[in-house]
């Protein structure tokens, strides 16, 4: 079981990296339930700035991205009166304990994370043929000190989140075995309802840089022709032809965002069939997506209009989590004894 923190109340810590505009893939993955658990937590959602090295060559990008993500957590309905926006580079304390945390984790814990294999090829077989800087291999070793920082108890990510998540939690135990102490709780990972969403051109994760995502920020047309556009079952030629439900991407959002069970339960069995053509699955798609997406873009235009309200949520929220980081930070030099001028 976790311990319960000072405050009395269990703490979250979870986040993205600031690489552009969220999708609908981080909303089923993990976004949704941070709106749900907002209220039953002490929350911290961190903007991971010191986390997107593989992107140095555009730091306006990244500078931009910070707010952008800020204006999406606001139009999903993350509210700054219950909850902490974190900017991570406003905390420069998470560089600290990254630091002392690299010193008890074994180089080949990095070396065997799938997650981070994964990102690594990306990167170097990308057209750019760049080569990942050092820092993109340490990155989920500062998520860890993310985590830890707030001595957070729950950590809801997408699925694929979840090799670092366990890194957090041996890293916790070996340092509370060295402090003689329970300074970290061991936290756990909660993934969402779609751990993770096919792409709309049918590949395995919808991603941004795969360029196959629906973003929540997406007007109604972009939203229109991505769907007409989507992957669905390639055997299928004729609206007459028996298709597949299974595994077809426009089934899998038709269950992750049309709340009609009536209509979705129609449309697959029409499908199964071949009593329905692709262009009626995918117009009721699109509509489902537009009345789903809709509240967040009245709530995000709202936001716009006063950007304010968004610097001054990443403003305080850091400055919170600042202190919060200091207080760990004194626990970890005490439990380390490098107070030399103490
Ligand atoms: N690595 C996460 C991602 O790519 C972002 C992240 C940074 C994070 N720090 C975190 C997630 C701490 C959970 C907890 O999306």
């Amino acid at each position: 079981m976790t311990e319960i923190s000072e405050s009395g109340s269990q703490r979250i810590l979870t986040g993205v990296r600031p690489t552009g505009p969220l999708h609908l893939g981080h909303y089923v993955g993990a976004l949704e339930n941070w709106v749900k658990l907002q209220s039953d937590y002490e929350c911290f959602f961190l903007i991971a700035d010191y986390q997107v090295s593989d992107h140095a060559e555009d730091l306006p990008r990244v500078r931009q991205s910070v707010l952008d993500v800020a204006l999406d957590w606001l139009a999903v309905g993350l509210e700054p009166e219950k909850c902490h926006f974190v900017v991570e580079s406003s905390v420069p304390e998470h560089a600290e304990l990254t630091t002392w945390l690299s010193w008890w984790t074994p180089l080949g814990m990095l070396q065997r994370n799938p997650t981070l294999k994964a990102e690594l090829s990306e990167i170097e077989s990308s057209s750019s043929k760049r080569s990942a800087p050092l820092a993109f291999f340490n990155y989920p070793m500062m998520q860890v000190a993310n985590i830890l920082m707030p001595k957070a108890h729950l950590v809801p990510t997408g699925e694929d989140q979840q090799p670092h998540i366990e890194m957090s939690r041996e890293i916790a135990r070996k340092f509370n075995t060295i402090a003689g102490r329970d300074i970290f709780p061991e936290p756990q990972g909660l993934i969402g309802r779609v751990g993770r969403l096919v792409g709309t051109d049918g590949q395995a994760k919808m991603s941004k840089s795969l360029n196959n995502a629906i973003f929540i920020g997406d007007s109604p047309e972009d939203v229109n022709k991505k769907v007409r556009r989507m992957f669905t079952d390639p055997n299928r030629i004729h609206a007459t032809d028996p298709g597949t439900v299974e595994g077809n991407p426009v089934f899998i959002y038709h269950d992750a965002f049309n709340p009609n069970q009536d209509q979705v339960d129609d449309l697959k069995q029409r499908y199964r069939t071949g009593k329905v053509g692709d262009v009626e699955v995918k117009d009721l798609l699109s509509e489902a997506i537009n009345s789903f997406l809709q509240p967040f873009h009245e709530r995000r235009r709202k936001f716009t209009a006063n950007t304010d309200l968004v610097s001054d949520a990443l403003q305080s929220g850091s400055r919170y989590a600042r202190s919060v980081a200091q207080e760990t930070m004194s626990d970890v030099r005490d439990a380390l004894q490098i107070n030399y001028f103490k």
